[in-house]
Order: C-alpha cells, then sequence, then structure tokens
C-alpha cells in the first residue's frame, strides 16, 4: 500500500489523551499503526500495558524504537515491526493506535472489522473512521481524539456522527 503519512510525531502533552479514552492494564496488548519513535507504546507499558506491538514502514524509525526498547530493557513486552500496517495481522490487539491520514483509516476500516476481536478499543488521533460511531471523543488544544469499540455502531445514514455524540471533553 505504502506510505500514508509521513513522520509528525504525538506531542508528548498529548499522549496521555489517548489512554484517558482508552485506559490499559497488563490484560492489554497495545499496537500503534505507524509507531514512529514508538513513543505512544513507551507510555502505553508506563500506563501498565502487557504488551506492545509497533508497525512502521520506516526503517529508521522502527530501528530507533527497537533500541529504545532495548535500552528500557523492554524486549520481552515490545515487538517493534518493519512493515506496511495493511499487511500485519490485528487479531492479537485489544487496543489499536493510529495517527495516520483518512486514506489509511478508509484503508483499514474492513481490515479492522475482519481481524479486531470484538471489544478491541481503537483510538483515532485527528482523523475518524468514516462511517463508524465513536463511544467517546476528546478534545485536546486543536485536535480531536476518537474511541472506537469493536464492533463500532453505524452512523446513520445523512447525519454527521459529530451531532449525534456529544464532546466529553
Ligand atoms: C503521523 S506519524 C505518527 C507516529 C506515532 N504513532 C506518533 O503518534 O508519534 C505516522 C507514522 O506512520 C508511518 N507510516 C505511514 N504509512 C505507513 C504504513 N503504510 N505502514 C506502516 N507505517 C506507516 C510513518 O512512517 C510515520 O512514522
Amino acid at each position: 500500500m505504502g506510505s500514508f503519512i509521513s513522520f509528525i510525531p504525538t506531542p508528548f502533552e498529548d499522549i496521555d489523551t489517548f489512554f484517558k479514552l482508552a485506559p490499559v492494564s497488563q490484560v492489554d496488548v497495545v499496537f500503534d499503526l505507524g509507531s514512529g519513535d514508538g513513543r505512544l507504546l513507551f507510555a502505553a507499558l508506563e500506563k501498565g500495558a502487557g504488551k506492545i506491538v509497533g508497525v512502521e514502514l520506516d526503517s529508521v524509525l522502527a530501528c530507533e524504537a527497537r533500541k529504545t526498547a532495548g535500552e528500557k530493557r523492554l524486549e520481552d513486552k515490545a515487538t517493534f515491526l518493519e512493515a506496511d500496517v495493511m499487511d500485519v495481522n490485528l487479531s492479537d490487539a485489544t487496543v489499536v493506535l493510529c495517527y495516520l491520514y483518512p486514506t489509511a483509516s478508509e484503508a483499514l476500516k474492513p481490515k479492522f472489522e475482519l481481524e479486531l476481536k470484538p471489544g478491541t478499543r481503537v483510538v483515532m488521533e485527528s482523523f475518524p473512521v468514516e462511517g463508524w460511531k465513536p463511544v467517546q471523543t476528546k478534545v485536546f488544544g486543536y485536535k480531536t481524539f476518537y474511541l472506537y469499540v469493536m464492533p463500532p455502531g453505524i452512523v446513520e445514514q445523512g447525519r454527521h456522527e459529530a451531532s449525534l455524540e456529544p464532546n466529553t471533553g
């Protein structure tokens, strides 16, 4: 499929928003689709996640994240794959984090619907999954974060999801 977006790291001050929407514990396997330097996933471990899996197309970034995992002695909990998100099976995930352009959510939507287990939480930064109804949204600065739980609710025809879901702040 190729690159959906270049590396635009989530600012450190925005990262907590993911875990306010999707709190994690030892049972959680957290995937970041387009994991960059791994910052969301290292935060997930600090918040108590059991395992993290990063998928990153850029070999330099995937290497950097692996190196950080080594330095933090997290190799047993952390996997960083150099791969295209479209080529990785997502069925082990209990939480999926994603900060990619809308072309990616459009491409990933059928894959999510096919592979993600019921109850898996998906948090999208900035760009919603069109047609899915978020169970919660949060605005942080100029960005909106969207939480979905599989299987997602469907937005009624002709109504925009923002009009259905009040912003919970
Ligand atoms: C906007 S950055 C976000 C990085 C990280 N998730 C964060 O929030 O800090 C998106 C990342 O996705 C990677 N990427 C883009 N298309 C991809 C694809 N098809 N498969 C895997 N990674 C991809 C880019 O190389 C980049 O590092």
